[in-house]
């Protein structure tokens, strides 16, 4: 382990990032196969994936950068840009569109103040648009964080922000 982190391409990452990475590596015999979980590691201790953490993880699994960002694309859970503490993700597939999406975007948007995809300024909350959640008989749908909040009404912001 101790060579591995000596080596220079995998500098971006924390000891114990390539840890739990070689270690989700150990599960699979195609390396490639441990991308996500990779992804998911760097984000559980940073929020989200850097460009140096990204190359960072392609070489520790020996992939290329392109194929591994590709996934990182793919996969709409892992984010590229910094984030809040909370990510509120609104579904704007057709029927949560159809039942108010744009309605809960909105009053998020302004109560929060922020743009979609931006943070907010206590660093707590960011807003991003998402695919249908498997849901859509409780349209609206919200995520919020790994929580999801269903049948959204004109008090979207209460239901969403509630603890
Ligand atoms: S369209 Fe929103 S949960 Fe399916």
């Amino acid at each position: 382990m101790d060579e591995l982190i000596e080596k220079s391409g995998f500098e971006g990452l924390s000891p114990t990032e390539i840890q739990e990475i070689t270690a989700e590596m150990g599960h699979y015999e195609d390396k490639t196969a441990a991308s996500i979980e990779a992804l998911k590691i760097v984000q559980k201790h940073r929020r989200w994936v850097s460009d140096p953490c990204l190359v960072a993880v392609s070489e520790l699994l020996g992939i290329s950068t392109a194929q591994l960002e590709g996934v990182a694309t793919f996969y709409n859970l892992i984010y590229r840009q910094p984030v809040g503490k909370t990510v509120i993700h609104y579904c704007n597939s057709v029927t949560c569109w159809m039942m108010g999406a744009e309605r809960v975007r909105e009053q998020l948007c302004r109560h929060l103040n922020v743009k979609l995809g931006e943070m907010s300024a206590d660093g707590e909350y960011t807003v991003l648009p998402i695919v249908c959640l498997g849901a859509c008989d409780h349209a609206p749908v919200a995520l919020v964080g790994d929580q999801l909040k269903l049948d959204l009404t004109d008090n979207a912001v209460n239901e969403i922000l509630k603890r």
